[in-house]
């Protein structure tokens, strides 16, 4: 069965990778695709998503990365995919998503969504506490190293330490 794993991933997590790694043991494959949403202004470009996502999962065989625009579930039905994949840190995630499950699967038919929860050690991050990370709390320093690494992979941690370089 085909599982998609929708999401922004402004940048990937680490919470990202422990829930793609998880999903795709369940799947026969396992589509992670980066919404391109022209109303919202990402810290990363899609092909930088992409291309990040891409390097997080390079050790699993059966992971596609790619990207969609528009209603997810029209995405979904031109796939032919029927498990929608989410991950829940906590209660107030379990409401919006469960919202959202109802509404695609009202709108693709036959979808269902499942979610499996966040690893203990990942139920606190998001995309944007490691981007106020990266621009607020210093690099590495005196043999102490990122504090970044703790929660996105190195090469995410080295392309948002440089894009704060060149703000700065
Ligand atoms: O990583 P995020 O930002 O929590 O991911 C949210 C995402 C991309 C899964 C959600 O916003 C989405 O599916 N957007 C596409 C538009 C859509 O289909 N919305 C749902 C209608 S009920």
């Amino acid at each position: 069965m085909i599982f998609i794993y929708p999401g922004s991933f402004d940048p990937v997590t680490l919470g990202h990778v422990d829930l793609m790694t998880r999903g795709a043991k369940l799947a026969d494959k396992l589509i992670v695709a980066v919404l391109d949403n022209p109303h919202k202004q990402p810290l990363f470009s899609i092909e930088e998503r992409m291309d990040l996502l891409r390097d997080a999962v390079k050790d699993i065989g059966n992971i596609e990365v790619t990207a969609f625009s528009g209603l997810l579930t029209r995405f979904t039905n031109e796939r032919g995919v029927s498990v929608i994949l989410r991950g829940l840190r906590d209660g107030e995630d379990y409401i919006s998503e469960a919202r959202y499950a109802w509404f695609n699967r009202f709108l693709g038919g036959d979808v269902e969504t499942i979610f499996l929860p966040a690893s203990p050690a990942f139920s606190q991050v998001s995309s944007r506490i490691v981007r106020e990370i990266a621009a607020y709390a210093a690099p590495a320093q005196d043999g102490v190293s990122d504090p970044l690494l703790q929660w996105v992979t190195p090469k995410t941690a080295a392309v948002l330490r440089s894009k704060f370089m060149t703000k700065g």
